[in-house]
């Protein structure tokens, strides 16, 4: 169940963006909003799903016309992926972005439907690794496959924190060699 915030919505939103955009991690962010870690992680599910107008206030009673819905759409794609930190080492090690990633929200709509914690979810077409990195945040165990090395060796930076290790790993794992984050 989701906690209550005296957060205003645009602290909240800032939060949320703080995480998505890995500058925190999620337990951070949450010890940050004042909540636990499940509301967090709530509110950033909210967040991806409906944007900004998924916090207004008493919004479960009313109903939206479609050009808002269209907003929410339009703003939770960029909100989702632009920002992330895995564009943001793409550009440092001066490569572009896989060009067919998910929104975080579909693996995570169907892990969580389909898995409990502790389960193997395995994406045979793996691309930048957003199955990956989202059973990773839901405590699942992962196994991807990808048939380009280059997008192998970007999606590392799903899993590092810093623009170093980003670079050290992604440029390791183009060399053909092993790496343990
Ligand atoms: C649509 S993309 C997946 C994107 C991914 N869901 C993400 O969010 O980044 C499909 C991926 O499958 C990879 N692929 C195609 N044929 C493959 C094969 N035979 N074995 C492994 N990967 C393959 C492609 O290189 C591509 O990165």
């Amino acid at each position: 169940m989701s906690q209550k915030s005296k957060l205003s919505l645009q602290g909240k939103v800032k939060i949320i963006r703080k995480y998505m955009n890995g500058a925190v991690s999620l337990n951070s962010a949450a010890a940050e909003a004042g909540v636990s870690y499940e509301t967090l992680r709530q509110w950033v599910m909210q967040y991806q799903a409906e944007g900004a107008v998924a916090f207004l206030p008493g919004r479960k009673n009313h109903t939206y016309s479609p050009e808002l819905k269209l907003q929410a759409v339009q703003d939770y794609f960029p909100n989702s992926e632009s920002n992330s930190k895995y564009l943001r080492y793409c550009k440092k090690c001066k490569i572009k972005g896989h060009p067919a990633r998910f929104p975080m929200a579909l693996p995570e709509f169907f892990i969580k439907f389909l898995t409990d914690e502790g389960d193997l979810v395995v994406d045979i077409f793996g691309g930048s690794n957003t199955t990956g990195m989202t059973a990773e945040n839901l405590r699942r165990r992962w196994k991807t496959f990808e048939i380009s090395q280059d997008y192998v060796a970007a999606s590392v930076f799903r899993f590092v924190d810093s623009e170093e290790k980003a670079k050290e790993c992604y440029e390791s794992i183009l060399a053909g060699n092993n790496v343990t984050l």
